[in-house]
């Protein structure tokens, strides 16, 4: 979670069970770097690191969390118009997984062609292969699901067929507080990439109904922002 989730953060709530820790999302290049400026402007938070800091940034924040959590992997989100400042993420010494961003829907960062536009481009396999192909880390693709004009399975495919490690899946559904439940249920069915579910895991009963569409893992968000997880994860 941008602005929210850093090593300190992440280092207090990974006792509660978790085996892969996500800093970010982090914008990378100049046209992202300057969405978030403008994002940030209008009162959300962001992280805000100049393009000469922010790789030894995230490479000192990996570090910070291995020290007290060595068995954990750790992921970085991130945001970039093209491949390669997400290449030099993922070759980020003891940087387990480059997770790259189809899934921001803020303005800034959409119309610039980032975040879910990404799920627009014509080019968004082979975006995802340069990465895979040139990187040490593990590579996850996070995107959104029931994106207007996007067939969800058709970029599942996409992504898979791409080299990446990871389909992370926001099954977010418009004006519903709960997942896709069948959504994820038919991409785990069509694709043989490992799956991780994402939305609305905030009671032992929804992590039940998601593990029962067939996810390899799942992650949380905004629950644990409070730090009063009503569930204790090791248990599933
Ligand atoms: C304040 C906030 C910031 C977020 N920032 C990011 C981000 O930078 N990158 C990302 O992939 N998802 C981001 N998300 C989305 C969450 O990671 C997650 O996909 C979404 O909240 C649904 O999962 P949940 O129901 O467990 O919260 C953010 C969510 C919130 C609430």
């Amino acid at each position: 979670m941008a602005g929210i989730t850093n090593a300190e953060f992440l280092n207090k709530v990974i006792p509660y069970g978790f085996d892969v820790a996500t800093l970010g999302g982090y914008s990378l290049d100049l046209p992202t770097i300057e969405a978030s400026k403008k994002i940030i402007e209008r009162g959300r938070a962001e992280f805000d690191f100049p393009l000469d800091e922010i790789f030894t940034h995230i490479g000192n924040e990996v570090d910070s969390i291995k020290k007290v959590h060595n068995d954990v992997k750790v992921s970085a989100n991130v945001r970039s118009t093209t491949p390669q400042p997400i290449i030099d993420v993922g070759n980020i010494k003891d940087l387990d997984i480059v997770e790259i961003n189809c899934h921001c829907r803020q303005n800034e960062i959409i119309s610039i062609g980032c975040g879910q536009e990404m799920l627009n481009r014509d080019d968004l396999g082979d975006f995802i292969s340069d990465v895979a192909d040139n990187v040490k880390s593990e590579v996850s693709v996070k995107i959104r699901a029931n994106v207007d004009g996007i067939d969800t399975l058709e970029i599942a495919r996409i992504i898979e067929q791409s080299g990446a490690d990871y389909l992370h899946v926001d099954a977010m559904r418009n004006g519903v507080f709960e997942a896709d439940w069948e959504l994820l249920r038919e991409v785990c069915n069509n694709v043989n990439i490992k799956v991780i579910g994402n939305n609305s895991v905030n009671s032992e009963e929804n992590i039940k109904k998601m593990i029962n569409t067939g996810v390899d893992g799942f992650s949380i968000a905004r629950s644990v922002i409070s730090g009063n997880l009503d569930f204790n994860i090791t248990n599933f």
